[in-house]
Parts: C-alpha cells; structure tokens; sequence
C-alpha cells in the first residue's frame, strides 16, 4: 500500500510482545510505512525474527517480516529500553491466557510489560492495548504506569483491540472491517487516526469510544461468535434426533442478512488460542461484576462446545462397532482450525489424543501443524501425507477442514485403508460423492444414509423456491 515512500511516517511505533498478534502487527504497520520496533522477552525468538525468519505459519506474514527486517523499517529487540528510547507509541501485544485455576484472564503479562515499560519512558508516550482484557483493565493500567513513570512523565493509556483471525491476519490487520479506538482524549484519537490514517481511507469503519466499552467489544464479539457456532450445534444435535439436515437448516436462516451464514458451521466445536478463554473470562468477569445471566447463556455455550468433542470421540466408537481398541484410526487435521498451525486448544488434537487413550492406534496429520501436535501429543503417530495417515485404517476421521483434506479424491484414498468409512467432523466433505466412491459416510445433525443434493444445488432449489 505505501512500501514506495521514501521516508519512514511518524510516529515512531514500539510494539511489545511478538506472538501472532504482535508480529503481525508490527510487520502490517511497517508495510504501512511506519518505523517499528517490537520487543518480546525471549531472545531465542527475537533472534530469529530478527532474521526475518517467522517462528510459527501464518499465511503472508512471513513475506511481510522479511521484507522489512530486510528494508530496516522493521526492527527486534528483547529490551523494552530500545522502545522507550526511540518510540511515542507503544501497541501492547502480549498474551492474556487462561489463569492457572478458574476461568478468569491473567493480565499479568499486560501489566509488567506496561511497568516495564512506564519505568523506562524518557519522555510522554501513549500506551495502546491491544491484547483482548477484562473490562476495567485500562484504568488498572493508568494508576499502575503512573506510579511507575517517573516524575513528569505523562503516560496515557487507549486501548484498540484486535479482531484478527489467525490465517487471515495480515488482510485483517490491513484491511479490518472496523477499528475500535477506547481513548480517554482528543490527542490519543489523533494519533491513532493517523497511524491507520491509510487503513481507514481504504474503507476501515471507526468507533471512537471510551476504554471500557473497547475492552468489552472485543470479548463480546468473541462470545457472539461462539454463541452463533455453539446454536449451530444445538441445531444439530435436534436434526440428528429428528431426522432433519443441519447443513441445509443453517444455509437456510443464513439467507436471513440478519443472521448471516458465517459461524453457522455445525460439528467439532470452536478451539484455538482466543474464544474459549476469551468466553470463560468474560464468564469470571461478570461474575465479579455481580452479572449473573452471563454465566448462565456464555456457561451453557462453552458445555455444549466441550461436549462437541465427547460427541465426536463417542461417534467414532459406534463407527467402530462398539470399540476403537485396536483400531487404526486416521485423524486428518490437528490445528484448531484450516490456515494455522496453532494447536492450542484444538478440538481436533483433542478428539485424536482421546481416541489413542482408548485404544486405538492414531496417525495424525496436518499439513501444518504437525510439529505442534507433536510437541503437545507425542504418543500420537505422525505421517506426512493424508495417504500415509490412512494407510491400512478402518476409520478415516476429518477433523480441521483444510482445502488439501477436504479435497482428497474418495476413490484415491479407498486404496490406502482397510474400510472406507468417514467421520466428516466438520461436515465439510459432499456425503454423495464419498457414498457413491463406496464409503460409509457420517456427518454432524444430518442423515448421511440419504443422498444429499449438494450444497450449491440446494441454495439453487431454494431460490427457485422463493
Ligand atoms: C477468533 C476471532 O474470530 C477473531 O476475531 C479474534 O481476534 C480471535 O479469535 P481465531 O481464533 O483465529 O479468531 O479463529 P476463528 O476463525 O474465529 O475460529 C474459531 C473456532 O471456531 C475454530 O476452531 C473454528 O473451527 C470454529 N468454527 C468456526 C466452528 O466451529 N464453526 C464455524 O462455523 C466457524
């Protein structure tokens, strides 16, 4: 978008942490045309983004980091000194996990990277959150680098949450449908007006608000989005028990522009880094705000995406007859989702790890994340090809919906197992074409016994319907 200027924009940007949010982050602002310098604690990963080397797959992001580690206009440090020394504005990347006992968020991170950074400040600064917090953080925050900064030393706090996806990130950070800015003055608005003075041009959507309520939309988007998979789900469970098909029942009410098609996806659940913490947290958050009804809606949300998990270990069993002890099993998929190698909270990894505790023999794999799911599972067996995972398996389990796994060849595959039988457990595959390549085929809240018209044939039905 502007890597053809010849000079670095103001202001200087310092980011702190470089983890998925971070690095992209710091990475998209450069290609903005900003002057950025990030730090993260761990020289092990500063040194190899340093390097221009991206320490985990994000589709990309690593042209971007090798672009301006190479350009200059992207610099790694593990000092948060070096930020102090040269930036004015400081986005706060660092991760908010689950706390050790209970659901609540440990900040812990959030606030000594931000006293850490109070104490070194040289001169005024703006410190912008991006980190996804309990509501009430920011004013934690002000009192807290306060108290740190030195005498004279105005340190202002906004806060701007980050709405990426992972393996979408680089497009949302560049091109986000909205940018929320939770400032407490005028001056921190115009900065950080003009630092996505080229995002909100390109059609970016601005909310100017109070901290607080930036804080709460980011976990509320979050708890919507769980919200809308998790009803997906409880549809499906009630077209399962009545004969009915999820699939076309969701592409149905999302024909409704109120509801909308996305996040409709019934079948493993929703995993990952972000909205099961993001959802317990706000749960804990409520409830020391004495707001009890959140608990009830968002508690009930995360059970039934647990309980996604059971369903799909337990219908493997009876695919197997009763029992997996012995069998071969192979799970295709063990990131969270497709287009991420990140395993953290991954239904799919879960599923695969619950499987071989009962018995059976798993072969995993992912076309990227099977290092990850190693690292987390290594009693799991690991193969390099979809082919090689299913060689000789008596079930076939597709857990992330990659493209490459979605569009394997039924007939191709037939070859490699024992028996052709398939738990589509993202309802991803066309049960008609694996049926008529002769696999048994089940899905998630539909009947994978009747031949089903495919998705595109049936939103046509629809129209002519109307
Ligand atoms: C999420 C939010 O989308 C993003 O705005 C926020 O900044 C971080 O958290 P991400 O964790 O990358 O992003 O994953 P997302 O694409 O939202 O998917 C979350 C989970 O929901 C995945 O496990 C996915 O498989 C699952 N999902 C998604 C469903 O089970 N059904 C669906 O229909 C859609």
């Amino acid at each position: 978008m502007t890597l053809d200027r010849m000079a670095p924009l103001e202001p200087v940007i310092g980011v702190i942490g470089t983890g998925y949010l971070g690095t992209t982050h710091a990475a998209c602002l450069a290609e903005l045309g900003y002057d950025v310098v990030a730090q993260d604690q761990s020289p092990e990963r500063v040194a190899r983004l340093a390097a221009g080397e991206l320490p985990f797959y994000e589709p990309a992001l690593a042209e971007l980091v090798r672009r301006h580690t190479a350009s200059g206009r992207l610099r790694f440090t593990h000092d948060v000194a070096d930020l102090a020394a040269v930036a004015d504005v400081h986005f706060q990347c660092v991760g908010t996990p689950q706390a050790g006992e209970g659901m609540a968020a440990d900040t812990s991170q959030v606030f000594a990277a931000a006293e850490g950074l109070a104490a070194c400040l040289e001169r005024d600064a703006l410190i912008v959150g991006k980190s996804t917090v309990p509501v009430g953080t920011t004013e934690a925050l002000v009192a807290a680098v306060t108290r740190r900064a030195a005498p004279g030393i105005d340190v202002e706090v906004a806060w701007n949450p980050e709405f990426l996806r992972e393996g979408h990130a680089v497009d949302d950070t560049l091109r986000p449908d909205r940018l929320v800015l939770g400032v407490s003055s005028a001056e921190a608005e115009k900065i950080l007006r003009q630092v996505y003075v080229d995002v909100i041009r390109d059609g970016a959507a601005v909310v100017v608000t109070d901290p607080a309520t930036a804080e709460l939309v980011k976990v509320a988007a979050n708890a919507f989005l769980a919200t809308k998979i998790t009803f997906a789900n409880l549809m499906g469970e009630l077209c399962e028990a009545a004969g009915a098909d999820v699939t076309t029942l969701a592409e149905s009410i999302g024909l409704d522009p109120r509801i909308g098609h996305q996040f409709l996806g019934a079948g493993l659940g929703f995993g990952g880094g972000c909205l099961p913490k993001d959802l317990r947290a706000l749960i804990a958050r409520a409830d020391e705000l004495g707001v009890g009804h959140a608990r009830r809606l968002l508690g009930v949300v995360d059970e039934v995406n647990e309980s996604q998990r059971t369903r799909t270990v337990e219908t493997a069993v009876e695919l197997c007859g009763g029992s997996v002890a012995g069998v071969r099993i192979a799970a295709l998929g063990a990131a969270f989702k497709p287009g991420t190698d990140d395993v953290r909270d991954s239904p799919s990894l879960a599923v695969a790890a619950r499987l071989r505790d009962l018995g059976a023999t798993v072969t995993v794999y992912d076309p990227h994340a099977n290092d990850n799911a190693r690292a987390a599972e290594p009693d799991l067996c690991f193969a390099a090809t979809a082919q090689d995972a299913c060689r000789d398996a008596s079930l076939v389990v597709l857990l992330p919906e990659w493209e490459e796994l979605v569009r394997l060849d039924p007939g191709e595959l037939s070859a490699y197992v024992a028996v052709p039988r398939m738990l589509d457990a993202r309802n991803a595959l066309d049960p008609q074409r694996w049926q008529l390549a002769g696999w048994e085929h089940r899905g998630f809240g539909r009947s994978s016994d009747r031949a089903q018209p495919s998705a595109g044939s049936r939103v046509s039905e629809m129209e002519l319907m109307q």
